[in-house]
């Protein structure tokens, strides 16, 4: 029986996962609980392979359904190698995406069949519901602007209208399960943003 807390971090290409995902930690460790940080798709040597082949851009013929496998591919691994590991000792895990970024992505985003996604969910993750999932919402086009600045990876180079599909997305399944999915704003000065967060996990801690 796992012990430890699982908590995942959602949000579109932009939004600041990446910033609070750090911040966040630090005041979980604060608490003095031991931290592990993920992101996906990543975490594990086969995990990080995949995230390659899924995020690089010359892959453009890449088919959705291989897509979306790939993604499931990889967080199986990671489930099983290090998340189901680390709850059972304790640790909280705190993972920088997980299988909602593949409703709001391939489902949302790409329109794949959405009973199709849910049920290869709970085979990519092998079964594992965090027990609290954090949406960070903001203004796709601030979020799509920020994330491309620098170039577009094989996901962002699908434009702000899929951007904006996966936002729905999101908000939908916090509609759908507001005890676990709980969106916070992201805009505005980081440690206010954090301090959000924070307050969203409380009850847990
Ligand atoms: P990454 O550079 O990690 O983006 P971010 O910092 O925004 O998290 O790239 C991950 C990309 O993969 C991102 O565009 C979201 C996408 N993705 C999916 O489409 N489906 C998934 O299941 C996951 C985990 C990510």
């Amino acid at each position: 029986m796992a012990r430890g807390i699982f908590i995942t971090l959602e949000g579109a290409d932009g939004c600041g996962k990446s910033t609070q995902a750090e911040l966040l930690a630090e005041v979980l460790l604060a608490r003095g609980r031991e931290v592990v940080r993920l992101r996906e798709p990543g975490g594990t040597p086969i995990s990080e392979k995949i995230r390659a082949l899924l995020l690089d851009s010359a892959n453009a013929e890449m088919v959705p359904e291989a897509e979306l496998l790939l993604y499931e591919a990889s967080r199986a691994q990671l489930t099983r190698q290090v998340i189901e590991p680390a709850l059972e000792r304790g640790a909280v895990v705190l993972c920088d995406r997980y299988y909602d970024s593949t409703y709001a992505y391939q489902a949302g985003g790409r329109g794949l069949d959405e009973t199709i996604v849910r049920q290869s969910n709970v085979l990519g993750s092998c079964g594992r519901v965090p027990d609290r999932t954090l949406v960070l919402d903001l203004d796709p086009a601030i979020g799509y602007a920020r994330a491309t600045a620098g170039g577009a990876d094989r996901m962002e180079a699908e434009g702000l209208a899929f951007q904006e599909r996966v936002r729905a997305a999101y908000l939908r399944l916090a509609d759908e399960e507001p005890a676990r999915v709980r969106v916070v704003d992201a805009a505005g000065e980081k440690d206010a943003v954090t301090a959000r967060l924070a307050s969203a996990l409380e009850d847990l801690l």
